[in-house]
């Protein structure tokens, strides 16, 4: 318990390739992956891990088909509405990232509502990565920056640790543990700048299969780990 990471990042998904599978729309993953969202909060909070971020909707993602995009956003906005009363049970604090003002008036509706209720609960953070990507992340703090300088800011002066206050993770810290299921290896756009250091887990279990158990191995493994941060071995004892 006492390696146990603070954040913990997560890409989901495989729902797609889970319901073709079984013969069905694609739609029917996505449903279930609300399943495995459920479980995967509650585990987390339980175990005392202190932000979950959960990458749910890319900003390359508008390029699916139409028919799949809006489904994906009413059922966002259904299952932030139903699942409030599970966060405040759980005493999570709802979060977003990304560049939010570009999603549908109900999903963002819903989104802020969530955000609002459950703004003093303080188990856990759950972050929901929507129309989010790290370029845009990190191009939307490259121009404020400029803004800034423009009224005054050093930017000689500037340190990582300000340049982290201009991300839209700037009050969450970076994460120790990225996990990616489906057996997909690759980042996606996410998180880019907050990773530099983070352990990377891949597993083959699609997204609506994910339960608590499987929390539980990618952390093992994860505890598993030598984080050398640039050093040796001998340098960690
Ligand atoms: C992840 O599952 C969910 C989202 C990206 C919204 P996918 O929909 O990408 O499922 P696959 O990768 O096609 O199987
Ligand atoms: C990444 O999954 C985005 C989310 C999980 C929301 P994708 O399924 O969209 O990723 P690629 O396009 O296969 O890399
Ligand atoms: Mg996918």
């Amino acid at each position: 318990m006492n390696r146990l990471p603070k954040h913990i990042a997560i890409i989901m998904d495989g729902n797609g390739r889970w319901a073709k599978k079984q013969n069905q729309p694609r739609v029917f993953g996505h449903k279930n992956g609300v399943k495995s969202v459920r479980e995967v909060s509650e585990a987390a909070a339980e175990l005392g891990v202190e932000y979950l971020t959960l990458y749910a909707f890319s900003t390359e993602n508008w390029s699916r088909p139409k028919l799949e995009v809006s489904a994906l956003m009413s059922l966002l906005v259904e299952t932030i509405r139903k699942e409030v009363s599970t966060l405040m049970e759980n005493n999570i604090r709802l979060k977003a990232i990304g560049d939010l003002g570009k999603l549908p008036d109900r999903t963002l509706e819903a989104l802020r509502e969530g955000i609002e209720i459950t703004q003093n609960n303080s188990r856990m953070t759950l972050i929901l990565a929507l129309n989010y990507s790290a370029r845009w992340e990190i191009l939307a703090a490259a121009k404020k920056l400029h803004w800034d300088a423009t009224k005054g800011l050093d930017t000689e002066k500037l340190t990582e640790e300000i340049f982290s206050q201009y991300l839209t993770t700037h009050d969450i810290p970076d994460p120790e543990l990225l996990v990616r299921t489906s057996g997909e290896q690759r980042i996606s756009n996410f998180l880019l700048w907050q990773i530099a250091y983070t352990e990377l887990y891949f597993t083959e279990t699609f997204w609506p299969d994910f339960r608590k158990k499987d929390l539980y191995e990618a952390i093992i493994n994860f505890q598993n780990r030598e984080r050398r941060f640039g050093k040796i071995s001998e340098q960690l004892a």
